[in-house]
């Protein structure tokens, strides 16, 4: 059995940015990850991290304008704001921390413009800023002697009387399965992507972290509000960075035409990525796709500058497609890729129930809304990770040590005894399939309330059949096949908040366009969905967005 102050799940950016803090506030915090820190899903951030610069003259009031109209006026106002206004500051932290941003020919720190903006306030890394920032967070953690658990699987919380307690998690070298107890645990387990298939996401995106807070009585905040990227490569779903059109490629249809011009004359590639992405799915629904796809097309950058500024899309496009960017245009397709919705916070990052706290893509302090800017997601991990891990050290600084009961952790063992002793029947990962392949008819860029019916009905099938998924590997080293099994059990629940939000927002807005519903409906709908455990079932509840300086106004790009 351990014990920490403050106990963090996921080594993500929001994960290690929130150890750096709590580290810094005397606490002893500790991380626990199922996977090395470096390979968590962070790693795969291309584009950038936005921030308006006051020096530059690009005031926050501009970044926060953008951030809310791209949300399609489902951000909360005050959370945004907080947003905008620290971001600055943040970036240049992580430059003093080691971040080796690119710079300009002046060189000074260099920034593209990214998607639902007219400003170029995208800082980067060429095309690997998530990797180059994870790294530096990774340092700068062991450098503040933050306590890792690497490679250990959180399977559950311990929640008694409706306190968050702590966690119990398995050693995943060895199989052991242990209590680990905090005064405060922060969920940065990071998105869900892997509900969906295909996705953008890593293969370790599998939602668990929803999942244990829903169960846990925290509700889930307007799940329905799933991003599709622009430009993911057809068939693997592999994201090719919004850097690319950031740095001015086109989008094509069959006809060789830059249909942006027709659904967003002003912004064209650069419009919110909810609008592109629809407007994609127009051009292929409607037979100007090329074999079911749209063309980004690079040539004219040049082979110099894309070697020099997109050199890593050049590599994915050369070993996964065999194209090369200076020479041919690449098929892409709109692709799931980031999960607005999570776990409801507050700004600093605490969920309804006390003692557990969530920060980055897996919480939903509503800074996204109805559709997350490319370049905000990096920016949300870094400025309400540390804003979670002020407010979970105080929690922990003013809370008792708590004995739980060890009981519940002969439960959690039973619980992976019976996988282990089921006959051999269903395996994970073809439920696994069908759910994710469902998700994306059912909510997709497009949806209606016949296709959100039948992802419902396939998810509650697929959770009937969990109870026959068998594992066939019983051994205690690595035993990735039970690992999957128990996350299959937490996908499920977070497929069915999904559905269940995207049931009840009848309107279209953002991400979450229906073709029975096509419009926005402010005076019914400027409302979250809050989709919380209710037995063996689920109940939705709304809450009023807040707004404070910018009225909802018609959103064209
Ligand atoms: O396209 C991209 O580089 C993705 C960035 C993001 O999702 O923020």
């Amino acid at each position: 059995m351990y014990e920490h102050d403050v106990l963090i799940i996921g080594a993500g950016l929001a994960g290690l940015r929130a150890s750096i803090e709590a580290a810094r506030m005397g606490v002893d915090a500790a991380v626990i990850t199922k996977v090395h820190p470096i390979r968590s899903h962070s790693n795969a951030a291309q584009g950038g991290i936005n921030a308006p610069m006051t020096d530059r003259g690009d005031e926050w009031e501009g970044h926060a304008l953008d951030t809310i109209k791209g949300s399609d006026y489902l951000a909360d106002q005050d959370a945004v704001e907080l947003m905008s206004r620290e971001a600055g500051d943040a970036i240049i932290e992580l430059e003093h921390m080691g971040v080796i941003f690119s710079r300009n020919e002046d060189g000074q720190l260099g920034a593209r413009r990214f998607g639902g903006q007219k400003v170029a306030r995208t800082f980067y890394v060429g095309a690997i800023t998530g990797s180059a920032m994870l790294q530096v967070l990774y340092e700068q953690a062991i450098k503040h002697d933050v306590n890792f658990y690497e490679e250990w699987f959180v399977s559950n919380l311990i929640v008694e009387d409706g306190v968050c307690h702590g966690v119990m998690a398995m050693d995943i070298h060895t199989g052991e399965l242990q209590m680990i107890r905090a005064k405060a645990v922060i969920m940065a387990t990071g998105g869900a992507g892997r509900v969906f298939e295909p996705s953008t996401n890593a293969l370790i995106c599998t939602g668990e972290g929803l999942g244990l807070a829903y169960r846990a009585g925290a509700p889930l905040m307007d799940m329905e509000m799933i991003q599709y990227h622009p430009t993911t490569l057809a068939g693997s779903g592999i994201l090719l960075s919004e850097a690319a059109r950031g740095e001015g490629a086109y989008l094509l249809n069959a006809e060789g035409e830059r249909f942006m011009k027709t659904y967003a004359p002003d912004y064209l590639e650069l419009a919110s990525r909810d609008v592109v992405s629809r407007s994609e799915q127009t051009e292929i629904n409607e037979g100007r796709g090329i074999d079911g796809n749209i063309h980004l097309d690079l040539r004219h950058l040049g082979r110099t500058f894309i070697e020099e500024r997109l050199g890593y899309l050049q590599e994915v496009a050369l070993e996964f497609v065999g194209v090369d960017l200076a020479e041919t245009s690449i098929p892409i397709r709109p692709g799931m890729h980031y999960i607005m919705g999570g776990i409801k916070t507050d700004i600093n990052g605490a969920t309804e129930v006390p003692g557990l706290y969530a920060a980055g893509e897996t919480a939903n302090v509503s800074v996204h809304g109805g559709n997350r800017l490319g370049a905000n997601s990096l920016l949300d991990t870094i400025v309400f990770g540390r804003r979670t891990a002020i407010a979970a050290a105080e929690f922990a600084n003013s809370a008792e040590r708590h004995s739980s009961d060890e009981s519940m952790l002969a439960s959690e063992k039973a619980r992976y005894q019976a996988l282990l002793d089921r006959p051999a029947d269903l395996r994970s990962a073809g439920i696994r399939r069908e759910m994710g392949e469902s998700m994306v008819a059912g909510i997709g860029v497009f949806r209606d309330q016949k296709s959100i019916d039948a992802a419902t009905a396939t998810v509650k099938e697929l959770r009937s059949l969990y109870q026959r998924v068998a594992v066939d590997n019983k051994g205690k080293v690595f035993n990735t096949d039970i690992m999957a099994a128990i996350e299959l059990d937490y996908m499920l629940d977070v497929a069915h908040a999904i559905c269940a939000g995207a049931n009840a927002r009848k309107e279209s807005r953002g991400a979450h366009y229906r073709t029975d519903m096509p419009d926005r409906d402010d005076e019914n709908w400027l409302k979250h969905t809050l989709v919380y455990k209710d037995g063996e079932g689920s109940r939705v509840e709304t809450l009023d967005v807040t707004i404070t300086n910018w009225t909802p106004i018609e959103r064209v790009y």
